[in-house]
């Protein structure tokens, strides 16, 4: 039993806490809901990988991305569409698209995600 828990302990430190928390990775989140739009560019949605467009995002920043992203712009929809998903689930959909147009962001934190929101909360849809 002992030699059990140590086992289940020693695997669950090598999951990434992602994982452990159950929230998607950014590629999960790009398939399972942004890429309706982004893989097509459905509603003129910058496609995923067209660096063009997303260069210019890129260059805007993660700053104006995801609170974007988060309260919606045009007709992007408030978290894509589906409101199930958690701010940093969001935030991590908008860097893997961004990193796949020629960003460089890293992963967000919990910290990030909140700032984020607050952003989001008081800006208006522009
Ligand atoms: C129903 C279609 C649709 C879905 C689903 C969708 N998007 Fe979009 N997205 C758009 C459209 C259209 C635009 C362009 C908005 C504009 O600038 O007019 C856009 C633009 C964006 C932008 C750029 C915002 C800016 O500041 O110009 C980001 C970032 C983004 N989407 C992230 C996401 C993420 C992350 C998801 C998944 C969680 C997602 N989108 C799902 C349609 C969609």
């Amino acid at each position: 039993m002992r030699f059990r828990s140590a086992i289940l302990l020693a695997s669950l430190a090598s999951l990434p806490l992602s994982t452990l928390a159950e929230e998607k990775t950014g590629a999960e989140v790009y398939e399972t809901v942004c890429s309706e739009c982004h893989s097509t560019g459905k509603h003129d949605a910058p496609v995923f990988g067209d660096r063009k467009r997303w260069g210019k995002l890129v260059r805007e920043g993660l700053n104006d991305l995801v609170p974007a992203a988060l309260r919606g712009v045009r007709k992007m929809p408030a978290m894509g569409g589906n409101p199930t998903l958690t701010d940093l689930e969001v935030a991590r959909g908008v860097i893997h698209m961004a990193n796949a147009g020629g960003g460089k962001f890293a992963e967000p934190t919990a910290a990030d995600a909140a700032r984020w929101r607050k952003k989001a909360d008081a800006g208006k849809k522009h």
